[in-house]
């Protein structure tokens, strides 16, 4: 089989990257090792920048997520028991989020990909890349126990952290860097309606808590806990115990409790690889970086990715350019190292640190700070709502 670009992993990377080609005539093929009900039933995050809400509508996978996603112009930052406001709308000049699920723009993806009559692959097994530095690189995989090859004539590795695209790039090409935090999160599904309108982002004496939610009948809480925390010691009843400890206000806010209907642990790291191309691979999404959860930049990241490679990819098929892929990595490191400051200083800011008490209250002093402070507030709400494409 041939196409133009082989893309390896069908998570929001590969179907985003393929459904954006597609509107540029440009052919591809997505080969995924899960099933398509794992890909569709995988959850993850759930928030949208601006500029993704309106990338999913442009692509035509938009429509569910105008229906049910729900739009938030700011959030809340909780400490000392009192809420402070980010006003997203009126200090970005009208941007807002879309609190969507990712596996559900996953679905819509998927669903949009076939109805164009898009290739798309599940269940194939022993992917491996071949001539990354040849200009006819190739992707190999067993089908239905059968050996396949795909000629290309890029590959896309958007096969995420555990995948096999970055790794098969040759030793000593790649410069990693890491940073591993010394807690992670505790998160649960609950059946009951949120208890506030919007975000609420809670910095507390015994550990970070987040409020969040995915319906108007669904919520996703989450209690910052030691990396190697033992979910078996966590009752539901402790959870809702810890979150009513955590998030309590001054005020006469109260949290609803429901049934919780899943729990797991996330882990927290930042990661990211330089650079992020080798040949005719590109890597794209969490292939090439992780970043801890607190700020929901993961998913928004792997966009931005596809907006620069796509816009690459058309230069090349349209006028023979190759100048664009040639600075495919740089131009994506540049908008990627200020997402990861974004996450490391939220993600910093608003937990509890082991480092001791002086650390904290810096922490604290940062909050009053960007709370109380236009320009600090400002620079919080640019950066949550997405910052531009270069
Ligand atoms: N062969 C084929 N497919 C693979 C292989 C392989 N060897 N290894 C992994 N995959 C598939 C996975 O099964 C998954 O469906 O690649 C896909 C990668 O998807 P994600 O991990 O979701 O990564 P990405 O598409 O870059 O999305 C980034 O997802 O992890 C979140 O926080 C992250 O929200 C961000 C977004
Ligand atoms: C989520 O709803 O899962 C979520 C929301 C905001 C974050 C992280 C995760 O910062």
């Amino acid at each position: 089989m041939r196409t133009q670009v082989g893309i390896i992993g069908a998570g929001p990377s590969g179907l985003l990257l393929s459904q954006w080609l597609h509107l540029h005539g440009i052919e591809s093929v997505i080969l995924e090792n899960r099933t398509r009900e794992y890909c569709e039933n995988r959850i993850r995050a759930g928030v949208l920048e601006h500029d993704v809400a309106d990338l999913l509508v442009h692509l035509g996978a938009g429509e569910r997520m105008k229906r049910e996603g729900l739009v938030h112009s700011g959030i809340y930052l909780r400490f000392r028991g009192r809420d402070h406001r980010i006003d997203f709308a009126n200090l970005t000049g009208g941007k807002t989020i879309t609190v969507y699920s990712q596996h559900d723009i996953v679905k819509d993806l998927i669903a949009a990909r076939l109805q164009a009559g898009g290739k798309l692959f599940f269940e194939v097994q022993d992917v491996s890349v071949h001539g990354l530095d040849s200009s006819q690189p190739s992707i190999r995989y067993t089908r239905n126990g059968r050996p396949e090859q795909l000629e290309c004539d890029f590959i896309a590795g958007c096969d995420g952290f555990h995948g096999v695209s970055r790794p098969s790039i040759p030793a000593g090409v790649l410069k990693t860097h890491e940073n591993v935090y010394p807690y992670a999160w505790l998160g649960i599904l609950a059946q009951v309606a949120p208890s506030c309108d919007e975000l609420v982002y809670a910095s507390h004496e015994r550990g970070f808590a987040l409020l969040s939610m995915r319906t108007p009948q669904i919520s996703r809480l989450y209690l910052q806990c030691a990396p190697d925390e033992d979910l078996n010691a966590w009752s539901d009843e402790r959870i809702w115990k810890e979150l009513q400890l955590r998030c309590a206000t001054h005020g006469d806010w109260t949290l609803k409790e429901g049934p919780v209907l899943q729990k797991g642990i996330t882990a927290m790291r930042s990661f990211l690889v330089e650079p992020m191309q080798y040949g005719r691979l590109f890597l794209l999404g969490d292939a090439a970086h992780i970043v801890p959860p607190t700020g929901a930049k993961g998913l928004n990241l792997a966009a931005a990715d596809v907006h620069v490679l796509v816009r690459a990819l058309e230069a090349f098929y349209k006028h023979g350019r190759q100048d664009l892929l040639a600075r495919y990595s740089e131009v994506c490191l540049r908008r990627i190292w200020k997402a990861q400051r974004f996450s490391w200083w939220m993600t910093t800011t608003l937990h509890r640190s082991p480092e001791g008490d002086f650390v904290n209250q810096i922490h604290l002093a940062d909050l009053d700070y960007v709370t109380s402070s236009r320009a600090a507030s400002t620079a919080l709400a640019e950066n949550y709502v997405g910052l531009p494409y270069d």
